[in-house]
């Protein structure tokens, strides 16, 4: 008797908080904010239905260089924008990402043309290939009724997205559309994550609750870099495996190939005409004439090499990797030790959050 009095609302309570979890998957938004920065760049897995070529994507998602999708494909830089895209071939596409109220989205951008004989639900879920729900761009765009759209009207479809760190790492959040019949387990292995991970990170507990057509937030591994937090391109230069980025107008090209050890790799690059700049500065290392970005020049002590640190209006940054001698290796111990005590309590945390969303 006693028991099941208390069970009653119990019952109530845990069902109550299951659909809230529920419902942040349902929406199809993604989770964005806490001490993640507000602004950041993101991806999403775009296919069509239909054959389509690289200028129409570049179009549909008002991406301003072409080059900018071949880099996030691993794409040669020769490619041409009428390359072919094959029915329901993936292609990622960046997109900058706005965080605000606990939610990421695409930042005022794409903005959409209404053309005869779309409705607010084809724009959706084939124009966009499902990368948003018909709701949310009524929600957005404030329509009246979103069943009276007209042609030449214009709105801004609001593209899932994530600036969140994972567990104190940086990661680049992926808006992957689910397909039917596919399992937690199939998307983690595609994307070297795990299931637990993504099932957290969408609010889920298993299969059963995996939306087909529906966008999935995928979180992928970034290579490190020695960027410097005052560079101007300091939030641009995470990149997931397999990808490559031009930066510092165009001076320098940094790509992340998980086999090598997942850092980042730059050097000084004349495949792209310089933006802002007349010519490139030079990528000569501070402290080390004789070296380039990208070379290793070996010493006493081991070798040592020339990275690229980031840039400013006026001239290229640089990073000599320590030397390895004996005696100067003080303070990195202790640093590494608060970053992985860090880094447990935040485990600690989302596995407690994780329970509250699953019971
Ligand atoms: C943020 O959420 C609050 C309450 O849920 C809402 O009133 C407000 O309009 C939202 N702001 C934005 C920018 O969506
Ligand atoms: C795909 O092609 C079919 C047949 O031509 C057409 O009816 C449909 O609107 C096209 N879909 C998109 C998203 O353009
Ligand atoms: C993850 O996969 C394991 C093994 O396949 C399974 O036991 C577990 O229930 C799965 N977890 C989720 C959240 O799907
Ligand atoms: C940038 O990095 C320096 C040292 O590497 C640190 O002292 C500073 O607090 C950092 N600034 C920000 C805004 O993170
Ligand atoms: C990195 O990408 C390459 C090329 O796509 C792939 O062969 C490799 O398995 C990937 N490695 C990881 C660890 O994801
Ligand atoms: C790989 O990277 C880790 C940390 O980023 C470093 O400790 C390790 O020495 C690297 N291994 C090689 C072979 O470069
Ligand atoms: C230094 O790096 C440049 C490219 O950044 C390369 O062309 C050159 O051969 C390298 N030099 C040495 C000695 O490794
Ligand atoms: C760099 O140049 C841009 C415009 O060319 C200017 O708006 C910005 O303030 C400059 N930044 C610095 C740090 O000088």
């Amino acid at each position: 008797m006693e028991a099941s009095h208390f069970t009653l609302p119990l019952l109530l309570l845990l069902s109550f908080s299951y659909l809230l979890c529920l419902s942040a998957q349902m929406t199809g938004t993604f989770k964005c904010g806490g001490d993640s920065p507000s602004m950041c760049h993101s991806l999403v897995g775009y296919s069509s239905k239909n054959a389509t070529t690289l200028h129409n994507i570049q179009t549909l998602f008002a991406i301003k260089n072409l080059h900018s999708i071949l880099a996030a494909n691993n794409l040669p830089l020769s490619t041409t924008r009428d390359q072919r895209v094959n029915p329901n071939q993936v292609i990622r596409v960046p997109i900058p990402c706005s965080c605000s109220n606990g939610t990421g989205v695409s930042n005022r951008v794409p903005v959409y043309t209404v053309k005869k004989d779309d409705n607010l639900y084809f724009i959706a879920t084939e124009i966009f290939g499902g990368l948003v729900r018909y709701q949310r761009i009524s929600e957005v765009n404030k329509l009246r009724d979103a069943a009276l759209i007209e042609p030449g009207q214009k709105f801004w479809i609001p593209l899932p997205c994530s600036c969140d760190k994972l567990d104190g790492q940086d990661v680049v959040h992926y808006a992957h559309v689910v397909k039917s019949g596919s399992s937690l387990d199939e998307i983690a292995t595609m994307f070297g994550t795990d299931n637990t991970t993504l099932a957290r990170l969408n609010g889920i507990s298993g299969d059963a609750q995996l939306l087909a057509d529906n966008p999935l937030n995928v979180p992928l591994k970034a290579c490190s870099s020695s960027v410097r937090n005052d560079s101007l391109d300091a939030a641009t230069m995470l990149l997931p495996n397999s990808s490559y980025v031009f930066t510092a107008n165009n001076c320098i090209k940094c790509s992340c190939d998980a086999s090598k050890n997942w850092t980042l790799s730059c050097e000084a690059s004349s495949e792209l005409k310089p933006s802002k700049w007349q010519t490139c500065p030079s990528s000569q290392c501070e402290g080390a004439d004789n070296l380039l970005i990208s070379n290793t020049t070996s010493t006493s002590c081991g070798p040592r090499s020339c990275a690229y640190a980031g840039y400013s209006n006026q001239t290229i940054f640089t990073t000599l990797s320590p030397d390895s001698c004996p005696d100067s290796g003080g303070p990195g111990n202790y640093a590494s030790t608060v970053s992985s005590s860090f880094s447990f309590v935040m485990v600690l945390f989302q596995c407690a959050l994780l329970c509250l969303c699953l019971f």
